[in-house]
């Protein structure tokens, strides 16, 4: 399966959403490759702190995305994540060319969402190019733990403007932040609460959406 971690802004937690979920399907034995597009290697980085059985990260330079896609594409992983620089240029839409998946990080902000609907536009216009569905969902990230009538119009703008999001959002943890400081997965030091619980259900949804064939391993 490849995931693709978009957006059209920084900051807004792709690194972060696909280090933890790609540490977490790894842990559930998934072999997991992801490619950091990012040219700050934030994820090259972060794997060289700790290393997580059954997930390599490889830095890949923009030039050299199509070349190691194929690279990749011919051994047996589980799964390919591609995390993205947060700019809308060619990668990008080579990557969405690609995916079984599109994750769209985004904080409950209106500069977000209106990212947010940019990539979906992004997205149709290349399944009209592609001739098939190619799935997304917006994922909300750095959550406060209480809801506030903000976050609670935001959510509702997505709904009027149709676009598809995870039930489950990554709540604003230390867990997520001291990944990069220490290389723990969040999953490791949460896991049976926080991340863990919101790790387990991401990957839950996701399984639901890319369907039966899916290897995701179920959450025990
Ligand atoms: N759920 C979260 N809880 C706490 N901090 C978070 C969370 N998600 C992201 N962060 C923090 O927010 C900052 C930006 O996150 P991240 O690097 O994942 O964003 P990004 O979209 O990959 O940014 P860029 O476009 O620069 O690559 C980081 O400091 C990260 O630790
Ligand atoms: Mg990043």
């Amino acid at each position: 399966m490849i995931i693709v971690f978009a957006s059209s802004k920084g900051g807004v937690g792709k690194s972060t959403s696909c280090a933890a979920l790609g540490s977490y399907l790894a842990s559930r034995g998934n072999r997991v490759h992801v490619m950091d597009l990012d040219q700050n290697q934030t994820l090259a980085v972060w794997s060289e702190r700790g290393k997580v059985e059954n997930l390599e990260v490889a830095a890949v330079p923009p030039e050299q995305f199509s070349e190691h896609f194929r690279t990749v594409a011919q051994n047996a992983f589980d799964h390919v994540f591609i995390d993205l620089a947060g700019v809308r240029e060619i990668t990008l839409m080579k990557a969405i060319g690609k995916a079984d998946l599109v994750v769209i990080p985004a904080q409950h902000s209106e500069p977000d969402v209106r990212q947010a609907l940019t990539i979906v536009s992004d997205i149709k216009d290349i399944e009209e190019t592609l001739g098939r569905e190619v799935p997304y969902r917006v994922l909300f990230t750095k959550v406060r733990p209480l809801k506030t009538r903000l976050d609670q119009f935001i959510e509702e703008e997505l709904g009027r403007e149709q676009i598809a999001r995870f039930d489950t959002v990554l709540v604003d943890r230390i867990s997520y932040k001291e990944m990069f400081l220490n290389g723990v997965p969040p999953h490791r030091k949460e896991p049976e609460r926080g991340a863990g619980l919101e790790l387990a259900g991401l990957a839950r949804e996701i399984d639901a959406i890319l369907g039966a064939d899916s290897k995701l391993q179920a959450v025990g």
